[in-house]
């Protein structure tokens, strides 16, 4: 591939089925990191004042994002199989929105990934409320027992509108992600996102492109999905040992993180302090939330570099719990 731009197209490309129009590297606008992407697709595509439908729980810098741009957020109750697909079309009918946020593989924080029938069944809802989808990839090479099949492979009338991010899986140092967008909202997009950055370095560019067109880059995937199996499965069974008060809706087939469900009567925000002071960092579910959260949740991460630890980071959080 001569371009990142071609690679970001030819990823989708190659997962498109053949009677179906793939994008082509056109349609693809490369972003300093998906971040800036999601204000500026919240921007172009509801507006502020206008309204977003967005998974609930979700990632926290999409609510931050879209509160800044000052869309109204409806969230859509999602779960271990996606969206509860009754209230995403009431939703849509109540609302007159015509944006639904979502992430349909290994979203962050649930680790949740849709079926097929969810993910073809949110397209068909989208495109007969003639409404996009914005598909945030951002965890598309963290597949630990499936692969991501994007939504977008799946739709050739401009109705998804998918980001993809090598932040996190070629190196934060190379912060690139891209927007593939097709139709008049492409120059819409890129005209508001040329306002903020105006281009992202071509040096940047090089280097991300080196490393995916590398022999070295499926081995690095490779390896990446069996040690996130290993830290995963280490997490699971720490928190199930050692943590009886906590409970485990799925173990996730990819992504980076594991969604804990507390009991109700939980002091989160002291939970969380108290774990600091022992040297533990966990992050309490509720920012992921757009509005009031549904539990008392914690977001564990096993992305980090210590999974040996995980035994005892479970014992601290369990001591916590009990002292509470
Ligand atoms: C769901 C989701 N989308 C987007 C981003 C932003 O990623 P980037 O580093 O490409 O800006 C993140 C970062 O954690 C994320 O979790």
């Amino acid at each position: 591939m001569t371009n990142l731009r071609s690679w970001f197209a030819s990823e989708l490309t190659s997962q498109t089925p053949p009677h179906l129009t793939a994008p082509t590297t056109h349609d693809v606008i490369v972003l300093p990191g998906s971040q800036l992407g999601l204000g500026s697709l919240f921007r172009s595509i509801a507006g502020p004042g206008g309204t977003l439908l967005i998974e609930s729980p979700t990632y926290w810098g999409a609510i931050i994002a879209a509160r800044q741009v000052g869309v109204r957020l409806v969230p859509v109750p999602t779960g271990t199989d996606g969206p509860d697909l009754v209230a995403l079309d009431r939703a849509f009918n109540d609302t007159g929105a015509n944006v639904f946020y979502a992430q349909p593989n290994y979203a962050n924080p649930t680790g949740a990934q849709w079926s097929p029938s969810t993910s073809a069944r949110v397209l068909e809802m989208v495109r007969d409320h003639r409404a996009f989808l914005i598909e945030d990839d951002w965890a598309h090479d963290f597949g630990i027992t499936t692969d991501a099949t994007p939504i977008a492979t799946r739709d050739d009338s401009g109705h998804v509108i998918y980001l993809r991010s090598l932040t996190k899986s070629v190196s934060p140092a190379i912060r690139v992600a891209a927007v593939i967008a097709r139709g008049p909202l492409r120059r819409r997009l890129l005209a508001d996102l040329q306002a903020q950055s105006m281009y992202v370095s071509a040096l940047l560019q090089a280097a991300a492109l080196e490393v995916v067109n590398g022999p070295g880059w499926q081995n690095h995937r490779r390896t990446l999905r069996k040690k996130l199996r290993t830290r995963r499965d280490l997490l699971v069974n720490a928190i199930t040992t050692h943590v009886p008060d906590a409970t485990i809706a799925a173990v996730p087939p990819g992504g980076l993180n594991l969604w804990v469900r507390l009991p109700d009567e939980v002091d989160l925000d002291r939970l969380v302090k108290d774990t600091e002071s022992k040297g533990l960092i966990v992050a309490g579910g509720d920012e992921w939330f757009p509005a009031e959260p549904a539990g008392r949740y914690l977001r564990l991460n096993f992305a980090g570099p210590e999974p040996a630890a995980y035994e005892q980071a479970a014992v601290l959080l369990n001591e916590a719990l009990t002292q509470q």
